[in-house]
């Protein structure tokens, strides 16, 4: 790894970007006059073998987009690096065993115990995150605050396709047809969105994915942003969040849900 100037902000990735990665670095430039990247496809959060081998590798086009969208430094470490004895897995807490966790056992164990390595190894003063992976924001936010590192967490928009579909690395592994399925899961976030009262909302939420014969569900649930429980009459930030199957590719997505008259 080269020396790195501070204060940097550092965005970490598994590769594969698309304009939602070049959203982050482009905020991350906002933050801090030095940008790091690091591309890691990190094992220990594929619970899926089959699911790590087909995850898309192209480290040099990820270099050239990362510069283009105003990286100053791009890190590729190989798992000898991160992980040079076997590693002591941090844990994720009692809520990276809920939602994702429940479908991916030790996921977030394995993004936990990654970000922490990632972050010892950079010692960024800004990291940055998306709003994508929502469930890991909130525990790479407690992260941060139970072990009192000195790093500001950003959250970044999500970012979708023209066509709704949030933006992520999975997406080239959908075919037409997988594709137009998939527009069920944005289609019930907006029309969710436009509901009031956490139950209706919910209710929108499984209605309008029940119509896709395509996708299959793993969850969909409105909960409270400050704890990543199920929103209650005392929530005063709620976001749906969704998961499922399109064509053997996971897909998530989540939304901010109005709270008033809740
Ligand atoms: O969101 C990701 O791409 C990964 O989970 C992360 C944060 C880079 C850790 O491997």
């Amino acid at each position: 790894m080269h020396e790195m100037k501070h204060p940097l902000a550092f965005v970490p990735t598994m590769g594969a970007l698309h304009a939602g990665h070049q959203s982050l670095i482009t905020l991350a430039r906002t933050y801090a006059p030095h940008v790091a990247v690091s591309i890691f496809i990190n094992p220990l959060q594929f619970e899926n073998p089959d699911d790590l081998a087909k995850y898309p590798r192209d480290v040099s086009g990820d270099t050239e987009k990362a510069k283009a969208a105003g990286a100053d430094y791009v890190w590729a470490p190989t798992v000898e690096e991160m992980y040079p004895a076997e590693p002591t897995i941090i844990p994720a807490g009692p809520i990276g065993n809920l939602y994702e966790g429940v479908h991916r056992t030790g996921h977030f164990d394995g993004v936990v115990t990654v970000v922490k390595r990632l972050f010892d190894l950079v010692q960024p003063e800004v990291a940055i995150f998306g709003e994508k992976d929502f469930q890991q924001l909130f525990l790479i936010r407690q992260l941060v605050h139970d072990l009192n590192l000195p790093i500001t967490i950003v959250a970044a928009p999500l970012v979708r396709e023209p066509d709704g579909l949030a933006m992520s690395s999975r997406n080239i592994r959908l075919a037409e047809a997988g594709r137009r399925s998939s527009l069920v899961i944005s289609r019930a976030l907006r029309e969710a969105s436009q509901a009031t009262g956490f139950a209706n909302q919910r209710g929108v939420l499984h209605q309008v994915l029940a119509t896709e014969p395509g996708f299959t569900l793993d969850y969909a649930e409105i909960i409270d942003e400050s704890n990543f429980q199920l929103a209650t009459a005392d929530t005063g930030a709620a976001r749906a969040i969704i998961a499922g199957w399109v064509n053997g590719v996971r897909l998530l997505d989540n939304m901010p849900m109005q709270v008033a008259n809740s």
